[in-house]
């Protein structure tokens, strides 16, 4: 299959068609703005060429109109275009509610992701068409970042915190991705690709996989950690003495002591079980010990898939 030299990667979400009419249209703009200096340049040389007698006395030395033009306009152009931009970047920060989501584990050098349904996939990403997918990210060793050329986004994948892209995929296909940040010797190696699927066959997809491996639900995991753990001594309903009880914390606000608020989202709660006495929640004590060296990265995500469910139902 040959295609030629591709200059421009192919558009499989609404986003990517936003991010490429802004380039184009600041493009046209750069070109816009330079063009005239060189056409004038060009041609005040030709035409005041030393062989040429021309009058060669000085011109006027000021017209407010051009001066005020040739400042002001750039400035309105320019400002739209940060208008513009911001307002894409800002979409990029806000997922819409009720989002497919995807964990995403980077290590050297490849991806694995989980489907909160339990199938897992190295390299490879399934997603249904038409629906929002949210990424939830982080890094068993050093910083990846994950890129998909074809829905115009990337973000960075750290170790030891929790970094979120989403994206509304609408063009069933096969896609690349890549990983974006130099992370050693088979970087370049790193990457495989997006399928998106129309919604009925990624129901089939997600079915056949888990009829193939039947891995456990991401919540279903993080519900008999949580019990074998023991954590249901301190974060239970019927006595918050020592500790608050998680059911339907998530996504909400949460006040800490010393007085400050935050959204136990991902974020928090991973931080909250990492490094449990940097954000203590008020009125309690900071006596949780910290289970770093207890869980790994897919058993953090599946603590948190547990904790985002109503939590009875997995008892
Ligand atoms: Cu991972 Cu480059």
């Amino acid at each position: 299959m040959s295609k030629g030299i591709v200059f421009w990667p192919e558009q499989a979400s609404a986003h990517a068609v936003s991010v490429d009419w802004l380039i184009a249209s600041f493009g046209a703009m750069v070109w816009l703005l330079t063009l005239p200096v060189f056409v004038f340049m060009i041609l005040f040389v030709w035409r005041y060429r030393r062989t040429q007698t021309v009058n060669r006395e000085h011109a006027p030395t000021h017209n407010m109109w051009v001066e005020l033009s040739w400042s002001g306009i750039p400035f309105i152009l320019t400002i739209i275009f940060y208008i513009w931009a911001t307002s894409l970047y800002a979409d990029l920060r806000a997922a819409p509610a009720n989002p497919l989501t995807i964990n995403v584990v980077a290590k050297q050098w490849m991806w694995k992701f989980q489907h909160p349904e339990g199938p897992r996939e190295i390299n490879n990403l399934h997603v249904p068409a038409g629906q929002p997918v949210k990424l939830v990210m982080t890094s068993q060793d050093v910083v990846h970042s994950l890129y998909f050329p074809a829905l115009r986004i990337k973000e960075d994948v750290v170790p030891g915190t929790y970094t979120m892209l989403w994206f509304n995929a609408n063009k069933p296909g096969r896609y690349p991705l890549r990983c974006a940040e130099f992370c050693g010797a088979d970087h370049s190696t790193m990457g495989g690709a997006l399928i998106v699927m129309d919604g009925a066959d990624y129901t089939e997809w997600l079915d056949q996989r888990q009829g193939e491996h039947n891995n456990p639900a991401p919540a279903e995991q993080g519900a008999r950690l949580f019990r074998q753990n023991g954590c249901a001594a301190c974060h239970n309903r019927s006595n918050n003495a020592f500790a608050p009880a998680l059911t339907g914390l998530f996504g909400t606000p949460v006040s800490l002591s010393g007085g400050a608020k935050m959204i136990a989202d991902e974020r928090y709660l991973r931080r909250a079980i990492m490094l449990p006495n940097a954000e203590v929640v008020m009125g309690y004590r900071p006596i949780m010990p910290s289970y770093a060296n207890t869980f790994d990265e897919e058993q953090i995500n599946a603590l948190i898939a547990y904790l985002k469910t109503d939590m009875e139902r997995h008892k």
